[in-house]
């Protein structure tokens, strides 16, 4: 409808102003009695040397008024009245026609890489790596709903100190045969008994170590190269279970052959000052950036710096996105600023996605002290607690347990991302299963609602439907077409709660509309409700993909 507003406004307007003036100037009235749509004109006061008052009169005494109640001028505003049937009709038939892809953008054939998930090899998978790992995801789907290619990439922490901490602590305390029989925990129990013991030597042993595996020894290599492995072989796991696929799993050892480039640049464009017997550039407004240790060990930031440089030549991205915990804002700062200071044009299309802290009981969840949640019991515990749920109140259902996976882990993951990602959030089981509140099951529940409701009588397609406009289905109608605007703003403001917001409201308002309508009424307009359902289902479902949630048919 807002493109018949824009195409008869340009029409009386003739070449007097573009449409993309008309379409930026026009707005959604704050009251619903000033109509549906508003066109103010006093912009345009100086150019036809008129007041807006008389400008707007003169505009709605030529415009053509079809498919409009009425159109109305208050003050400088011309007020724009929806005729609801032509309306609904409107929205109806392009979401039919575009089904899944209503709200996507033409391919813009630029590119853009999301490094997202990047767990750290020898550690569990935390709940706090899950918020990474979920919001890239959706970011990931939102670019492409937007038009923009994506490269998927998985930093894995697969270098650092922490191995030389670990290699000392196998040596110490380790057992092979607990490690092959549950690589990651028993991995985490030797990490977390070096920090409870650990000294002054200890800590200079474990540096030892890892000196010696960035200088290829070969038992410190075997070493890693095993702990790798078998942490990858979880993690996959959990990636299945969460549908997550990448495009590249080049974590920080991939770099290591390629940060000494990066430090000769530095020194030849004589930024790497010495400091403390530490090779550092120094930076605006914050601490500088450690390159190089005393020992000569290279760190996290000095990888990111080699990662950087292979990514924008590799890939020619238009925009790289990190998507990391804000508890990192200061690294991701530092080193980009170092990028900027090489002289980078590019360094601005770097940009830090940060995220809170997942609580519980209102406190950090830490890896060190062994105080965390799992998300592989997380994930568990849901499908469980769901497939009860189905045992007792839906016993005869078809793929019990495929449902009950797709509504468990579409649970957790939509927990995360209804809140604005930098909110912290606290960890709770039984609120992401409750399914009444402001939850993935809710969201799916109301899907499944509304197959059935089409498995009972389908649309039929060829008839036409005649609408029956009331306030409860006006409200499915108004939300319905918010669709494609929510998905520019989900990825202009690269936050996924706005697509998770808008699906539990259209839940809520269809719900709404279910709970006062007879929807399989066997009257004149059957067809129409039918087709304003099939319209809901599609829009929900295709929200949730954004969100990498699945919708079940039935549950
Ligand atoms: N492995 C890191 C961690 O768990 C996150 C890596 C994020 N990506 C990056 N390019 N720094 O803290």
């Amino acid at each position: 409808m807002e493109n018949i507003v824009i195409e008869r406004l340009l029409k009386v307007l003739k070449g007097k102003v573009s449409v993309q003036e008309v379409e930026n100037l026009l707005e959604k009235p704050k009251y619903e009695y000033l109509g549906d749509i508003a066109f103010p004109c006093f912009m345009l006061a100086k150019q036809f040397r008129k007041s807006p008052h008389l400008i707007a009169e003169e505009i709605t005494q030529q415009i053509d008024k079809k498919d409009f109640e009425k159109i109305e001028v208050q003050g400088g505003y011309i007020n724009f009245f929806y005729d609801k049937e032509s309306y609904a009709k409107s929205v109806i038939s392009t979401i039919l026609k575009e089904r899944e892809k209503y709200g996507s953008k033409r391919s813009t054939g630029q590119q853009i890489v999301i490094d997202y998930s990047s767990p750290n090899i020898a550690k569990p998978f935390s709940m706090g790596h899950l918020r990474s790992t979920v919001i890239g995801q959706a970011l990931t789907n939102i670019a492409e709903k937007n038009g923009d290619k994506t490269v998927r990439i998985n930093h894995l922490g697969d270098w650092g100190t922490q191995f030389g901490k670990l290699i000392v602590a196998y040596k110490k305390w380790g057992l092979k045969e607990r490690v092959e029989a549950s690589p990651i925990e028993e991995l985490l129990k030797l990490y977390v008994k070096f920090h409870e013991v650990a000294d002054e030597s200890l800590n200079n042993e474990a540096r030892v170590a890892f000196k010696m595996l960035e200088n290829g020894d070969s038992e410190a290599l075997q070493l890693w190269r095993w702990f790798r492995e078998e942490s990858i072989k979880e993690f996959m796991a959990l990636y299945d279970l969460l549908n997550i696929h990448f495009d590249s799993l080049a974590g920080e050892s991939f770099y290591n052959d390629k940060m000494q480039q990066v430090v000769e640049e530095l020194e030849g464009k004589r930024l790497l000052v010495e400091s403390e017997g530490a090779d550092v550039v120094e930076l605006e407004n914050m601490p500088p950036c450690l390159i190089k240790k005393k020992d000569g060990a290279t760190l996290y930031a000095t990888r990111d710096l080699a990662t950087a440089f292979y990514r924008m030549i590799k890939y020619q991205p238009k925009a790289i996105y990190y998507v990391v915990g804000n508890e990192q804002s200061l690294h991701f700062k530092q080193w980009i600023q170092v990028v900027e200071k090489m002289g980078y044009e590019w360094s601005k299309n770097l940009h830090h996605v940060p995220f809170g802290m997942m609580l519980k009981d209102g406190k950090k969840m830490s890896t060190r002290k062994g105080k965390i949640v799992l998300l592989a019991n997380v994930l568990e515990e849901a499908i469980d607690t769901v497939k009860q749920n189905i045992e007792e109140k839906n016993p005869t259902l078809e793929n019990k347990e495929a449902v009950a996976k797709a509504v468990g882990v579409g649970a957790v993951i939509f927990h995360d991302l209804k809140n604005f990602r930098l909110n912290d959030i606290e960890f709770s089981l039984q609120e992401m299963l409750n399914f009444e509140g402001e939850t993935g099951p809710y969201v799916q529940y109301t899907f499944a609602r509304i197959q059935s409701i089409l498995e009972k009588q389908p649309m039929e397609k060829n008839i036409s439907y005649k609408l029956e406009i009331n306030d409860y289905e006006w409200t499915v109608y108004t939300q319905l077409v918010e669709f494609p605007a929510v998905i520019e703003r989900a990825y202009e403001l690269t936050d996924p709660s706005i697509v998770a917001k808008y699906v539990l409201k259209l839940a809520r308002v269809f719900n709404k509309y279910y709970g006062h309508t007879k929807i399989l009424e066997p009257d004149d307009f059957l067809n129409g409700r039918l087709a304003l359902c099939e319209c809901v289902a599609i829009v929900l479902k295709e929200s949730m993909r954004l969100l990498g949630i699945e919708t079940p048919k039935s549950m």
